[in-house]
């Protein structure tokens, strides 16, 4: 596959930033021309309110999101698309299934110590207003998931667990299918926070047989504002929606109100239409590439980035140290620096784009009293010759600035 090739789909490489060295993928992903056309076609061709009229307009909308659909449900192995739901983001998603799900006082979920925000905050307001045990499984200093310890913990009693698929830190999947297996053999339910698996691997629902996945559009290609939960069947029904009205619900009188089955359950008031099939776009184009070919590239980039830096005293690369265990992520800290100062002097040498901070991780760095971490990520359209100036960019910062 000539990954090189797929530059020229993508707009901001033939825009006076041509010659950018854009590594913040895994915070958000640059749009080919085929997604934003899609987008367009949308606000050209048909700009109506799917589902409800009946003209021909708003019937080519209704069958255009049910195409986007069908291409997401079968994107992550799913073989019913009733199962989609299309939300605003992958943070929509997850608190859907915190706050949706009929937990009782007392229940537990697991999580990791390692969680985003999206799938943190969410479980921290349900402990609060019913009473939910919130349980994490340590992450060692090696940065590998530690599966007996969460074996462990899964075997105390757990309603749900609820685990980043891929870390957006430290670039580490976990054991997905043994968890899962895990936790069903304990009649525990599994959500996976897919936003940074989703991206960059294979993902079968099915096959995994998870419970919930969730993830977002805007880090694969797609556009900011849509994210997507998919559910079993069954899971979906008991679940209620976060919000209510229009779309959602069947005949309402002054009483009551009967709500339409999955998805359309979950998905009340005008939908982002144009964005979801912009989410159909953008799943088509890495489905044309294959999934695998898309995470050997990313590792291969990671490889050569981290071995450009991995000589260097000043440089600590975020555990684990091997990059194979890490897709497409490379955090570090250059010693005496903080890492906005890294990312700010990337920007403005070299315009290597990075992220720094906490990346809404904040437990994980408080924890260790470490103030955040500059972040590479990778993607398909990224070259060896961005590693290159990557690797140049942060020996010059560190031969310059580290104390
Ligand atoms: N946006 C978050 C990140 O950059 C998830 O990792």
């Amino acid at each position: 596959m000539a990954f090189e090739k797929l530059r020229e789909d993508f707009p901001l490489y033939s825009s006076e930033d041509k010659d950018i060295v854009y590594l913040d993928n895994a915070c958000q992903t640059l749009r080919p021309r085929q997604v934003m056309e899609a987008m367009n076609e949308y606000y050209n061709e048909f700009p109506a309110c799917g589902g409800r009229s009946v003209h021909h307009l708003a019937t080519k909308v209704t069958m255009k999101v049910e195409e986007a659909r069908e291409r997401v449900a079968e994107f992550i192995g799913c073989s019913d698309p009733s199962c989609i739901v299309f939300t605003k983001n992958c943070t929509e998603a997850l608190n859907l299934v915190a706050k949706g799900y009929p937990f009782r006082r007392g229940d537990a979920v697991l999580t990791t110590d390692m969680e985003h925000n999206s799938n943190h905050v969410p479980w921290l307001q349900q402990r609060d207003s019913i009473g939910l045990e919130v349980r994490t499984v340590p992450t060692p200093p090696s940065g590998l998931f530690d599966l007996e310890r969460c074996k462990e913990e899964i075997q105390k009693n757990v309603t749900m667990v609820a685990m980043v698929h891929t870390n957006n830190v430290t670039g580490v999947s976990i054991p997905a299918k043994e968890i899962v297996k895990e936790a069903h053999d304990r009649k525990a339910l599994v959500m996976l926070d897919g936003a940074q698996s989703a991206a960059h691997r294979p993902i079968d629902v099915e096959d995994l047989d998870v419970d919930f996945f969730a993830f977002s559009a805007h880090k694969m290609l797609g556009p900011s504002g849509v994210g997507v939960l998919y559910g079993k069947g069954a899971l979906l029904e008991r679940l209620r929606p976060l919000i209510g009205g229009g779309g959602s619900v069947g005949l309402t009188d002054y009483e009551k109100v009967t709500f339409l089955p999955p998805p359309e359950k979950f998905e009340a008031g005008l939908m982002n239409y144009s964005g979801v099939i912009g989410t159909g776009a953008a799943v088509k184009y890495l489905s044309e590439l294959g999934m695998e070919a898309v995470c050997e590239h990313e590792s291969e980039l990671n490889k050569t980035a981290t071995e450009g830096l991995q000589d260097l005293a000043s440089v600590s690369i975020l555990a684990p140290q091997d990059a194979r265990h890490r897709d497409g992520i490379l955090s570090f800290n250059i010693r005496g620096m903080t890492s906005h100062d890294v990312a700010m002097i990337a920007d403005e040498v070299a315009k290597v784009e990075i992220r720094s901070g906490m990346h809404c991780v904040h437990p994980f760095f408080l924890s260790r009293g470490i103030d955040g971490c500059a972040r590479a990520s990778f993607y398909i359209y990224n070259t060896k010759e961005d590693c290159r100036k990557f690797v140049d960019t942060i020996r010059f910062i560190a031969d310059t600035f580290s104390r």
